[in-house]
């Protein structure tokens, strides 16, 4: 009902405010005897942690995460996991100026109007930080993934206007944005910098290609697999689209253009993006989400407060310019849960 669980077979429940005491998530279905330690999960949450670059916000979050169950010398009992990280660089007073205003492109309205009221600090729950509890999951949710063969890996395709031309895998994780040209990556961190000088964001272009999954997985109608990746993708933060395989662009394309035609050795093209029907054809699952350039900006904006008169704000404080090179590895940890437990639905239904 509340809407902080996610999944079926492999259930996933985050819980924590940016700035409260900690974030975490509980996991439920990990098959058990699954070898795994912290460092394996701590390899992820490093990714996503702030603090990393010029183009992340500076908040210094170590993002330490601790196994608190469901882990017993060195491999999954099978029990529910608890996985939490401590907040240590909260300043809660650095939003005492703007508590009673409604940021513009902030869920400070939204909750307010649902719940009553709302934690000011730092966006609560709808804060970025609460996808820190996601990677952790998503982290298991691969572990699980690579022993059936399967990867996942997102990328930066665009931000600011700026398009990558080469698609080059080993340039991702050495360039600040994390694209997958390093050539466009150079002209995306500049654009970036400038646009942060000037107190304002930008937005991107996130591509995630999953390989390895075999045909067949997938449950129609309702839980499709590409319904299911959206629904995973737009649950998270400042992401405002998704388009597999063609895409929009398949609008423009004839019939004849766009199927995907098969000869004994499988598809010759994979505008479906992997998926028909709801189901995994055995091809790349490959999508693409939009991603909104960040809401806080400390350019001079117009607003509300809560008692209905009319507001100047400037969002001052430690943000993201763009949040592209942080939400990669969330895009990939999201993506991890969806096909775990879609796996784990298709074993189910075979009695496996
Ligand atoms: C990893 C990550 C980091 C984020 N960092 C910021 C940030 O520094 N400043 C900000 O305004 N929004 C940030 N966001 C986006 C907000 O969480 C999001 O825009 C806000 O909750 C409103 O929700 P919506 O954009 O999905 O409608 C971040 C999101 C993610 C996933």
């Amino acid at each position: 009902m509340a809407g902080s669980t996610f999944g079926e077979r492999l259930k996933v429940t985050t819980f924590g405010e940016s700035h409260g005491e900690a974030v975490g998530v509980i996991i439920d279905g990990i098959t058990p005897g699954l070898e795994l330690d912290e460092a394996y999960v701590q390899i992820q949450m490093d990714r996503r942690k702030p603090g990393q670059s010029s183009v992340t916000t500076p908040r210094r979050e170590y993002d330490k995460i601790r196994i608190l169950s469901g882990l017993f010398e060195g491999r999954t009992t099978g029990t529910p996991m608890c996985i939490m990280l401590n907040n240590t660089d909260m300043r809660p007073s650095a939003y005492d100026d703007i508590k009673s205003m409604y940021r513009p492109g902030h869920a400070d309205l939204t909750y307010e109007k649902k719940y009553g009221l709302r934690d000011y600090r730092g966006s609560g729950r709808a804060s970025g930080r609460e996808t820190a509890a996601r990677v952790a999951a998503g982290a298991v949710a691969r572990k699980l993934l690579e022993r059936r063969g399967v990867s996942v890996l997102a990328y930066t395709t665009e931000v600011g206007g700026i398009r990558c031309e080469t698609f080059e895998p080993d340039a991702i994780e050495r360039n600040l944005v994390r694209a997958c040209d390093p050539v466009a990556a150079r002209s995306m961190i500049e654009r970036i910098e400038q646009l942060s000088a000037n107190g304002d964001s930008c937005g991107g272009i996130v591509e995630c290609r999953i390989s390895g999954v075999a045909a067949g997985i997938g449950e129609p109608v309702f839980d499709k697999l590409d319904a299911e990746l959206a629904k995973a993708m737009l649950s998270i933060g400042a992401i405002k689209g998704i388009e597999f395989g063609a895409g929009f662009q398949a609008a423009a394309m004839l019939g004849s253009e766009h199927n995907d035609q098969m000869d004994r050795t499988g598809f010759l093209t994979n505008n479906a993006g992997g998926i028909i029907g709801g189901i995994s054809t055995g091809a790349d699952i490959v999508f693409r989400v939009v991603v909104k350039p960040t809401s806080s900006i400390s350019v001079l904006q117009q607003t509300v407060d809560m008692y209905g008169k009319e507001r100047e704000i400037v969002t001052e404080g430690r943000h993201d310019p763009c949040i592209c090179p942080r939400i990669v590895p969330v895009i990939e940890a999201m993506a991890c849960l969806v096909i775990e437990d879609h796996y784990k639905r298709q074993a189910a239904l075979l009695d496996e």
